[in-house]
């Protein structure tokens, strides 16, 4: 990559590399103490488009912007004691869009990858969800390298979801299953929620508890389907860009308010 291209992307990153002030490896006390703070906060970042086109912009400085967001959210998240944070990038439908709009995106992309390293030392573990079908071989180094570097990070659990598929998931997951089954490791009356569950890509990733949808858009377009089951939704009308780990807590506070059943009743 480019000396230009590492700096370009630095400095979309401004201020997301902080060292931790507490000492604590990047884990800070959480910042409220209720019984209600998810564990799992999944986003949709949406309106990197609508934000550039109202400012005459072309859609990648959009996503540029997006990117800006994304530090603020980081750090967010970090203060509220987020345990994992799971973040739409890439859908396996955004292929369909401009051939530009894509090559730029997965530029974008590389450099975000490859030069997230310093959330390390913040206690961030970055992981990649997704298929590696139509990636770029640079793209699909830098989301290993990128997990690769952060593997012992432990505060906070950051999922790209880069070229995901809610659907495409399920189906890969339901192949692997047959698979085991065929060859005689896995009875075909043992597969259970859980045992579907556990042979998900990252299962050691929890159910999401609240899923954000930035952009007016009210819908969930194919996003970690399985996992989004019992979810909070919370749609708010800021575009992505605009969005901020500000916004993120009073959203995580928004959630402790929010009454739970899980299919159950509850008194009161
Ligand atoms: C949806 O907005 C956004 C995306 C498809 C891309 C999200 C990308 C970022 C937030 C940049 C950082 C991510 C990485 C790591 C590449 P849209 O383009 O659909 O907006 P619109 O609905 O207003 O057109």
């Amino acid at each position: 990559m480019s000396k230009w291209r590492i700096s370009m992307a630095r400095w979309l990153l401004r201020g997301a590399v902080r060292l931790p002030e507490n000492g604590m490896g990047g884990r800070r006390p959480p910042a409220a103490s209720d019984g209600h703070r998810p564990r799992h906060v999944a986003v949709i970042m949406d309106g990197n488009g609508r934000w550039a086109a109202r400012r005459g912009l072309p859609r990648t400085s959009g996503h540029e912007a997006g990117l800006r967001a994304l530090s603020s959210v980081l750090d967010g998240a970090l203060e509220e004691g987020i345990e994992h944070l799971s973040l739409f990038c890439l859908s396996t439908e955004n292929w369909n869009r401009p051939r530009a709009e894509i090559d730029a995106l997965m530029r974008l992309a590389e450099d975000t990858f490859d030069s997230f390293g310093g959330y390390a030392e913040r206690g961030v573990r970055f992981r990649w969800q997704g298929s590696e079908a139509r990636l770029p071989s640079a793209v699909v180094d830098a989301l290993r390298e990128a997990e690769e570097r952060t593997r012992r990070s432990r505060a906070m659990t950051v999922v790209f979801c880069f070229n995901h598929g809610g659907r495409d998931e399920i189906a890969r997951t339901a192949a692997d299953l047959a698979r085991s089954a065929v060859t005689g490791r896995l009875d075909p009356d043992a597969i259970d929620e859980s045992v579907f569950s556990r042979h998900l890509p990252l299962p050691e990733l929890p159910d999401i508890d609240m899923l954000i949808r930035t952009s007016g858009e009210q819908r969930i377009s194919n996003f970690m389907l399985w996992r989004a089951a019992y979810a909070e939704f919370f749609f708010v009308d800021t575009l992505w860009p605009d969005f901020t780990g500000d916004h993120l807590r009073d959203l995580v506070a928004a959630f402790a308010l929010r009454k739970r059943r899980f299919g159950a009743v509850t008194g009161g």
